[in-house]
């Protein structure tokens, strides 16, 4: 993870959208194909892969300004839960909002990811519960696909537990793995299946159950896991051979001696810790030492971590997490690529792969962390077309 194959005065040759080649500049410029190639100048700027971002909540309804207020107040999650807040009010603002108005809120979030250098992003749904909402927020998803950035969509039926079965979890369960699950399996609307393990959420074996039937069905697994208390959806996710394990505040030394031995990615959201004003970030630094894969997220969601900006992620990656900026870099681009499962064709700049790329108004990428909650980027390529150009600050005559 510390090595990012930097180039100095480096160039990337860019054919219809894909890279070509990348290397010394002298040595690209030289090519025949280059010959006629339009010159786009980074001179003095970085140029890295475009930011994945691996785990977001990014259509809901409405900002949870009650929440913040009532949390900033000294409230604890139950508090703001038995006041109607939390995950139930955005369910609860999801199934009143239209979907074109849902539609139109999610595009402006993905524009944003695009400005702040995001070019890939998977994006669950989980605010709906129910049949309708589900399916509602799942169209959303599929209606932004490649508008501009890529979509990575995750089923997340098992996100809070819908007031209707408040007293009858399991079949709530039930209902998702013989009912909804399947249908939404069928129709190819979502590539994940997700849960949410946690005190207040699932237990344990109600994960279990909805995980096992999700992998017979054919979801790749993701697992939300100790997030606030240790609940053992680690050990549960690395056991079902889920692609990640997500947040790990609480996780203990075994769980990190399991996932470094296996092949499931350690995601890890800071910006939901930094939001929540809490103090227990995930162990980074041991379980990149211990030898795990360590992807870094927004989990930008209106409840925990209302930041779409993956920057800011890596400024608490370093700060917080002792994470080295080459660190967060690899965990923000290529790593986060592996935990949406499309490495293939995203997180770093290789011949092949499709010219998702930043050009960041940085001189060296190690600024990138350290100038913290400020937008660097310059430019935003997705498939070799500029869809963000920074623009300048008019001047000002004097009167
Ligand atoms: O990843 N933990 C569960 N899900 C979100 C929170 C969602 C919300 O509060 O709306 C998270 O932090």
């Amino acid at each position: 993870m510390r090595d990012l194959g930097i180039i100095p005065d480096g160039a990337l040759l860019i054919h219809n959208g894909t890279i070509l080649d990348v290397g010394p500049g002298h040595r690209i410029e030289n090519l025949s194909a280059a010959r006629d190639a339009r010159e786009i100048n980074a001179a003095g700027r970085v140029v890295m892969p475009g930011f994945v971002d691996s785990h977001t909540h990014l259509v809901f309804g409405a900002s949870r300004l009650d929440d913040f207020e009532m949390r900033i107040a000294g409230a604890t999650r139950e508090e703001i839960a038995a006041e109607g807040g939390g995950i139930q009010s955005s369910v609860r603002t999801l199934r009143a909002t239209p979907a074109k108005r849902l539609e139109r809120r999610a595009r402006s979030v993905v524009s944003n990811m695009a400005r702040h250098g995001t070019t890939t992003v998977e994006a669950k749904s989980g605010y709906g519960l129910d049949e309708k909402g589900e399916w509602k927020m799942l169209r959303v998803l599929d209606s932004l696909q490649r508008k501009p950035l890529d979509v990575i969509p995750t089923f997340l039926g098992a996100h809070a537990i819908p007031l209707e079965y408040r007293d009858n979890v399991d079949d709530y369960i039930a209902w998702m793995c013989s009912g909804l699950m399947p249908r939404i399996r069928r129709r190819g609307m979502a590539v994940f299946a997700d849960v949410f393990c946690d005190r207040g959420a699932y237990s344990l074996g109600q994960s279990r159950r909805y995980l096992e039937e999700a992998r017979m069905l054919g979801f790749l697994l993701k697992v939300h896991a100790e997030q606030f208390s240790h609940s053992g959806a680690t050990r549960l996710g690395i056991e079902l051979e889920a692609v990640s394990v997500d947040h790990l505040d609480h996780v203990d030394s075994e769980d990190i001696r399991l996932l470094a031995r296996s092949a499931t990615m350690a995601s890890l959201l800071p910006g939901s810790v930094f939001h929540l004003g809490l103090e227990r970030y995930a162990p980074a630094r041991m379980l990149i030492d211990e030898g795990a894969a360590v992807a870094l997220a927004t989990g930008f969601n209106p409840g925990t971590s209302p930041s779409y900006n993956m920057q800011m992620v890596l400024s608490l990656a370093c700060a917080q997490m002792r994470m080295t900026p080459a660190e967060a870099v690899s965990a923000a681009t290529i790593n986060g690529a592996y935990a949406a499962r499309c490495a293939d064709r995203a997180g770093s700049l290789e011949p092949g792969k499709p010219a998702d790329l930043i050009m960041l108004d940085l001189a060296d990428y190690r600024e990138l962390p350290y100038y913290f909650g400020v937008n660097h980027v310059h430019m935003t390529m997705k498939r070799g077309v500029i869809i963000y150009q920074e623009g300048s600050v008019a001047s000002c005559p004097e009167p």
